[in-house]
C-alpha cells in the first residue's frame, strides 16, 4: 500500500499547524502506522519559511512531553495533488487552500481540522493565538491534543483497516 499523505495548514506554519504535525506524528507513532502515513505542514503565508515554531507553542509542547523541531514552509498549489487529506486550522486558511486549486479537482482532500473535535460543532476553527496570550497557546494545545486523537482514529477506520 501506498503511504497516506497527510497535510496540516495554518497561516504562518510556527504555531498550529507544526503543533498537529508533532502531536498527529507522535500518535502515528504510537499506534504502529509510520510506515504507513506521511505527516507534513506548512502556512499559506510566506513570512516564517525555515523557521522553527514560536517559542510559546514550543514551550507549551514541550511541559506536555512533545518536541517541535519542524522548519516552516509555505502551502503550495502542487500540495493539492501530492496530498492524500489536507486539514485545515481555520475558515481562512481553507479558503486560501481552495482559492490555489483552481480547477476544483483536488477540494474533496480539504477539511477543516476542527471537524474532527469531538467536542466542538462543524465549522469551528482552531484560534489563531499569535497575538494573544499564553492562555491562548494552552487552549490551542487542548484542541489539537484531542482532535488529533479522533483524526487517527477516524483515518484509520476510512483509509487504512478498509484497505487492507
Ligand atoms: P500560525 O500562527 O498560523 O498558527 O502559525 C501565526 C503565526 C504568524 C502570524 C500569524 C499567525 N503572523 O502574522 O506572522
Amino acid at each position: 500500500m501506498e503511504q497516506l499523505k497527510v497535510m496540516f495548514v495554518c497561516l504562518g506554519n510556527i504555531c498550529r499547524s507544526p503543533l498537529a504535525h508533532a502531536i498527529f506524528q507522535r500518535d502515528v507513532d504510537v499506534a504502529g502506522l509510520s510506515d504507513v502515513i506521511h505527516v507534513e505542514s506548512s502556512g499559506t503565508g510566506s513570512w516564517h519559511i525555515g523557521h522553527l515554531p514560536d517559542a510559546r507553542m514550543r514551550k507549551e509542547a514541550a511541559s506536555h512531553g512533545v518536541e517541535m523541531d519542524h522548519r516552516a514552509r509555505q502551502f503550495e498549489a502542487s500540495d493539492l495533488s501530492e496530498y492524500d487529506l489536507i486539514f485545515a486550522m481555520d475558515r481562512d486558511n481553507k479558503a486560501n487552500i481552495l482559492y490555489l486549486d483552481r480547477n476544483g479537482e483536488n477540494a474533496h482532500k480539504v477539511a477543516l481540522f476542527r471537524d474532527y473535535d469531538p467536542q466542538a460543532e462543524l465549522g469551528a476553527e482552531v484560534p489563531d493565538p499569535y497575538y494573544g496570550g499564553a492562555r491562548g497557546f494552552a487552549q490551542v494545545y487542548e484542541i489539537v491534543e484531542r482532535t488529533s486523537a479522533q483524526l487517527l482514529d477516524h483515518i484509520r477506520k476510512t483509509y487504512i483497516e478498509g484497505a487492507k
